[in-house]
């Protein structure tokens, strides 16, 4: 995997301020702000946006999905292929929003490792998130679904769920970069988050709903610099 951990991965989701013409200019202050501050930040916009944005900044792009298909007859599906003709580096896998059965996520690894995409899988809890870790994906990210778009971090609502997964996950592959999410706003709640044990979070309504998305990716990839020397 050629990203750099602690990461930031901003989902786009269906938001409308991150949508089309929008997701460009988030994408593009993305960009600005992994420059400037040098952490990886990576933006997981729609499949429709992916091209487009992946033509334009310099960041990695994810896709929010990938289906556990091969190129044939699946029509309405997503196909690895296409992802990263479209110019994606990785993908999103088993978003609580976009669950997969778990015969179905060890196919995505497959696939992923074939194609050569970054696979991050998500769980929702420290359980799952081991059982995921033993599938050997690139990245997890745990984020507890009760929390996910209400602006009440799981950092700070739930610090033992993080540190109970972080013990779970990194017994079984101790290298794997572990994330975390759900209601992720301020810098204090990433800079918590990896103190807990992560290696960087998974965010969506914190930046895509803030009114200067810059501003707020900005403070959190400080927030990860400040970890370093913390
Ligand atoms: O994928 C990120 C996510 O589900 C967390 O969403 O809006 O709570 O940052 P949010």
């Amino acid at each position: 995997m050629n990203l750099q951990s602690p990461l930031i991965i901003v989902n786009f989701k269906t938001y409308l301020e991150s949508t089309g013409a929008r997701a460009l200019e988030l994408a593009k202050q993305a960009e600005k702000a992994a420059k400037e501050t040098g952490v990886c930040i990576v933006v997981a916009p729609q499949f429709c946006d992916i091209t487009k944005i992946a033509q334009t900044v310099e960041i990695p792009v994810f896709a929010q999905h990938l289906d556990a298909i091969y190129p044939g007859n699946s029509t309405g599906h997503i196909l690895a292929e296409t992802l990263k003709e479209a110019g994606a580096t990785g993908t999103l896998i088993n978003h609580s929003e976009r669950q997969l059965r778990l015969s179905d996520i060890e196919t995505t690894l497959t696939i992923c490792q074939k194609q050569n995409l970054t696979s991050c899988v998500c769980a929702n809890n420290p359980q799952v998130s081991a059982a995921i870790a033993a599938l050997n994906p690139d990245i997890t990210s745990m984020e507890p679904p009760e929390l996910i778009g209400t602006g009440n971090s799981v950092s700070k609502a739930q610090p033992n769920i993080i540190t109970d997964t972080a013990r779970l996950v990194h017994q079984i592959n101790p290298a794997m970069p572990l994330l975390c999410g759900a209601g992720i706003s301020t810098a204090q709640d990433v800079f918590l988050a990896l103190k807990l044990g992560t290696q960087g979070i998974l965010v969506a309504s914190g930046v895509v709903k803030a009114k200067d998305p810059y501003c707020v990716l900005e403070a959190f990839a400080n927030a990860v610099n400040q970890t370093k020397s913390a």
